[in-house]
């Protein structure tokens, strides 16, 4: 573990689908207002975060044939929302998360390659292979690939992409190549469209947790989003994450961890406490309180009183939902519920309070006074455990307000934070080496990003 403590870095994460964040307040404008984003992107960047990241959803989730109560209606497309967000930003980094397994990568790498350009080098793409019937059934392929053909398939999309951004050497005023492919589920004959960003290419993150999914980010990727934000659970993760990084033959060190989070946040402990409570009667109404229950039970529970105790029918599920891309593996549904049944029996919590108990990232939910919180970061920082977290902001448009007004000094003072950009690009601010050469990047030695007008910055 590290002598030195790491440098936390920050991003701001929306989910593709979910209740977490809040959009019900007056002025949090709606997933369709791009004020609300903007006004976010810019308080995350006036915070020195590394990015500004959105998830991706194909598909909304269906419920009983009808919207998932959980889901919340209305996203724009990732890529055109960050390309807006680059105009009225200058630093923060712009991820995507796109998936593997429904794009083709010569047009992928070609609109990818075509935001790190115009944003100056600040793109990524978060590479997801994606659950697969459910949202495969809007797709000419449908849902045609099992979950170790759909690595398989994300390792050779991922090498085309790199070989096309590769291909167009630093300096060259017109494409080498051509990038050709010849594969089971596509072929690529391709020349880039278009030359090195100041970052060379954009950033990769990953996400997926599987053993596999592992193993491909140990391979390909610069940075993984993880679902392992609790302490213990971090660092048996970077351990493991380090051991596959140097099977793969890359350094220890060459895959920066960031897990999902939440972070409530208060003068005291005890104001931060009420305002969780706050934050969950917000996010889980009595609606979807029933909502998430079925998810697990398998079958309609709306004759149960929300303020009552947890139903004592037994899940209807046997098999799925992985197919209706929940991720839930229905053989465990019946151990599931009664365990939750027992579990809010003994603590007398009603179905409403049992959901609100269980929502937000129980590992990963930040919940204290700022000092407390910082002490608890620095613990990661020191361990170096994590090399930072994607925070997903509760309340829009303000959701990160406190951490940039009160959290990020605090994690400066203790030397575990970034006190300013160290350049233009996400390659840079992550101290991610230019690919293909062991030397960090140095934006020195390429084109600087466009110039900002004044207005656009917070
Ligand atoms: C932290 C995390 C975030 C994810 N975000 C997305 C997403 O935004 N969109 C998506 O289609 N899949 C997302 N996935 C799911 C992956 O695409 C993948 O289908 C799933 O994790 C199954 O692969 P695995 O068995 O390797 O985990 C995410 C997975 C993880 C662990």
């Amino acid at each position: 573990m590290a002598t030195t403590p790491r440098r936390l870095q920050f991003g701001v994460f929306f989910q593709g689908v979910n209740s977490g964040t809040i959009w019900k307040l007056p002025e949090s404008g709606s997933q369709t207002d791009f004020e609300s984003f903007r006004r976010l992107a810019q308080t995350a960047e006036r915070g020195l975060f590394a990015a500004f990241f959105l998830g991706e959803g194909l598909r909304l989730r269906e419920h009983f044939g009808r919207p998932h109560e959980l889901d919340v209606a209305g996203r724009p497309d990732a890529q055109t929302m960050l390309a807006a967000l680059a105009a009225v930003t200058s630093r923060i980094g712009l991820v995507a998360t796109q998936n593997t397994t429904y794009n083709d990568p010569a047009d992928l790498a070609h609109r990818l390659a075509s935001l790190d350009l115009l944003s100056g080098g600040r793109a990524a793409w978060n590479v997801v292979t994606t659950d697969n019937a459910w949202t495969g059934e809007n797709f000419r392929r449908g849902g045609y690939l099992d979950h170790a053909d759909r690595y398989r398939h994300a390792e050779a999309f991922i090498r085309t992409a790199k070989e096309i951004w590769d291909s167009w050497h630093a300096g060259a005023d017109a494409p080498a190549g051509p990038v050709r492919h010849e594969g089971r589920h596509y072929t690529v004959d391709y020349r880039p469209r278009l030359p090195r960003s100041p970052q060379h290419r954009p950033v990769l993150f990953q996400a997926g947790d599987s053993a596999e999914g592992r193993d491909f980010a140990a391979r390909q990727a610069d940075v993984i989003f993880s679902g392992h934000p609790g302490f213990d659970d971090a660092v048996a993760f970077r351990t493991d994450i380090t051991e596959r990084t140097l099977r793969a033959g890359r350094p220890a060190d060459a895959v920066r961890i960031m897990p999902a989070s939440e972070f409530i946040l208060g003068a005291t402990g005890a104001e931060a406490a009420e305002k969780r409570e706050w934050v969950r009667s917000l996010q889980i109404g009595p609606q979807q309180a029933i909502a998430y229950l079925e998810q697990f039970w398998g079958r309609p529970l709306d004759g149960y009183d929300p303020d009552g105790p947890l139903p004592e029918i037994g899940p209807a599920v046997e098999q799925t939902s992985e197919t209706r891309g929940s991720g839930f593996h229905g053989a465990k549904a019946a151990e599931l519920t009664s365990q939750w049944r027992r579990e809010a029996a003994d603590k007398g919590l009603s179905i409403l309070q049992f959901v609100r108990a269980k929502a937000g990232r129980p590992d990963g939910s930040f919940v204290g006074s700022y000092s407390e919180v910082a002490d608890l970061l620095a613990k990661y920082a020191h361990a170096g455990a994590v090399d930072g977290f994607n925070i997903s902001p509760w309340l829009i448009p303000t959701g990160l307000d406190d951490i940039v007004n009160h959290l990020v000094p605090e994690l400066q003072e203790r030397g575990i934070y970034p006190t300013e950009y160290r350049g233009s690009t996400l390659r840079e601010n992550l101290g991610l080496d230019v690919p293909g050469s062991s030397e960090p990047y140095d934006s020195a030695l390429t084109q600087p990003a466009p110039a900002k007008t004044e207005s656009a910055h917070p």
